[in-house]
């Protein structure tokens, strides 16, 4: 009967005991990704803690995530009203905003012109391509410098500078040198971004931490902070390519929003500050998480010399020494490949993703989840099922390569890294393209080698992106 129903799909999450005023936050632990997975074999797939005032739904397994953000996709499309989000691109950000009308206009307007100017026809991908090619010949002209001063640096910062050139690039028209100075601070402190904003952080579930002085309120301070300095560079760069428009000649990326954004104003709400926020939004999702996976493939590379040998004598074999490799090559490099699908699964550098929020009542495997409840989605745990990858905590290039050499492109689709469903990543092509080209030169051009004298356990801090410890590496030219 309907009462025994109701009853039914009122039934309270599974989940562990939630202290009074801090819930479960104690529990979370350095890498709260792998605390979630240990949780599930407890509570089952889906199952709900506590963080501080908040009630949190984690899902876990590729199951209950395609459950939930494929075959639900509207219900699960939305972004919790977190303080930390209200300091994201000036208060007007696509990606850290709730699931509307407006939000589905902004996120096609930043999906279209992202690839109009990256794979809309072969014009647009050799441009793009170049740009890449470009940054990678400065970076690797940087490494070795740093080789010859130091013998061993840490590739971090170069790495960054290399990924925001590439998104300047496309958005500005215009690139920075490594020895920028003003560009590496301004990027040196986007480093720190998501620490504040990744699944877990404390400040959004328990906002009176922000009232007398701790770690949390000193960590949110900076976080306020390098938003604001890094929203300033960026409308600042818009607000002279107002000055200097023309509605006939489309000169980047930024030009093609302000153009888009003044013609869906008046239909959805979209302002004139909604354009920095697309133009900031982009920038920053494009160079931290493109420079951290490139950071992770060179340093598993360093650790793993036979696989690094291996992919260099393909690259040797199919581009030869006399030439670059591109894109064309990509069909006949399947190693290089799966050594970047290897890299995105073993260490799920994004674990999890950014917080999700239900825009009306749902249920997901039988349990009840009411409008408006945060969810965390466990990404670390699809990539490390053991029911679908063996050893899953063994670094094996090869496990996605079939007998005849070719990429298993099932389980390349298998691999979790860019979310799925409404608001899946938009820049998966364009950051696969420059993983890939990046890698490939990188690797055509020199050997990375570990230093000896360093523990190379490749420990990690947790935030949005896992980003690698201080470790040390140099290179070689080839
Ligand atoms: C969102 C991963 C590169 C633009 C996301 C999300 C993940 C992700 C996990 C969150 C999805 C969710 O909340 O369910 C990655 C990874 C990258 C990468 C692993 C590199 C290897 C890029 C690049 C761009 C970009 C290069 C653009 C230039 C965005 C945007 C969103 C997003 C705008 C927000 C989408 C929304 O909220 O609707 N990305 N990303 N990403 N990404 Fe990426």
């Amino acid at each position: 009967c309907l009462w025994i129903r109701n009853l039914r799909q009122k039934k309270r999450l599974p989940g562990p005991f939630a202290w009074p005023v801090v819930g479960n936050a104690m529990q979370l632990g350095q890498m709260p990704h792998i605390t979630f997975s240990n949780l599930a074999k407890k509570y089952g797939n889906v199952y709900q803690i506590r963080l501080g005032s908040n009630d949190i739904v984690v899902l876990n397994g590729e199951t209950a995530i395609r459950e939930a953000l494929v075959q639900h996709s509207t219900e699960f499309a939305g972004r919790p009203d977190f303080v930390s989000f209200k300091s994201v691109s000036g208060g007007n950000s696509m990606t850290f905003t709730n699931y509307s009308k407006q939000w589905r206009k902004h996120r096609q307007i930043a999906q279209t012109t992202l690839r109009a100017f990256s794979s809309a026809n072969s014009q647009t991908k050799k441009a793009f391509e170049q740009h890449i090619v470009e940054e990678a010949t400065e970076l690797l002209k940087a490494f070795f410098k740093l080789t010859d001063e130091r013998q061993f640096f840490n590739p971090s910062n170069e790495l960054t500078v290399a990924a925001a050139n590439v998104i300047c690039a496309l958005c500005f028209g215009k690139r920075y040198g490594h020895d920028d100075a003003e560009f590496r601070t301004l990027l040196g402190r986007v480093d720190k971004f998501g620490e504040t904003v990744g699944a877990g952080s404390l400040v959004d579930v328990m906002p009176w931490l922000q009232t007398f002085p701790n770690p949390v309120r000193s960590v949110y301070r900076n976080f306020k902070e390098l938003n604001g300095v890094f929203f300033a560079f960026v409308r600042d760069k818009v607000a002279e390519h107002r000055v200097t428009f023309d509605p006939d000649v489309t000169r980047d990326m930024s030009d093609a929003i302000i153009a888009a954004i003044d013609k869906a104003e008046s239909e959805v709400g979209l302002t004139e500050a909604h354009t920095e926020a697309t133009v900031s939004d982009l920038i920053g999702a494009g160079l931290d998480t493109v420079s951290t996976c490139l950071h992770w493939i060179i340093l598993l590379l360093a650790k793993h010399p036979h696989v690094q040998v291996r992919v260099q004598e393909q690259i040797d074999d199919v581009v030869g020494r006399d030439r670059l490799p591109n894109m064309d090559d990509k069909a006949s490099l399947a190693y290089l490949d799966a050594v970047i699908y290897e890299t995105m699964r073993y260490t799920s550098f994004v674990p999890l993703t950014i917080p999700h929020s239900t825009t009306s009542d749902v249920t997901i495997e039988g349990l009840h989840i009411p409008k408006d409840t945060v969810v965390f989605i466990n990404q670390w745990s699809v990539n490390h099922d053991p029911l679908k990858w063996r050893d899953p905590h063994i670094f094996d290039p090869s496990r996605f390569l079939c007998e005849n050499g070719l990429l298993d492109k099932d389980l390349t689709n298998s691999v979790m890294i860019f979310s799925t469903g409404k608001r899946r990543c938009i820049g998966d092509k364009i950051a696969k393209v420059e993983v890939f080209l990046f890698s490939a030169i990188l690797i055509h051009q020199c050997t990375v080698e570990n230093n000896s004298n360093q523990d190379f356990s490749l420990d990690c801090t947790y935030g949005l992106s896992l980003k690698p410890a201080n470790y040390k590496i140099s290179v070689k030219l080839r």
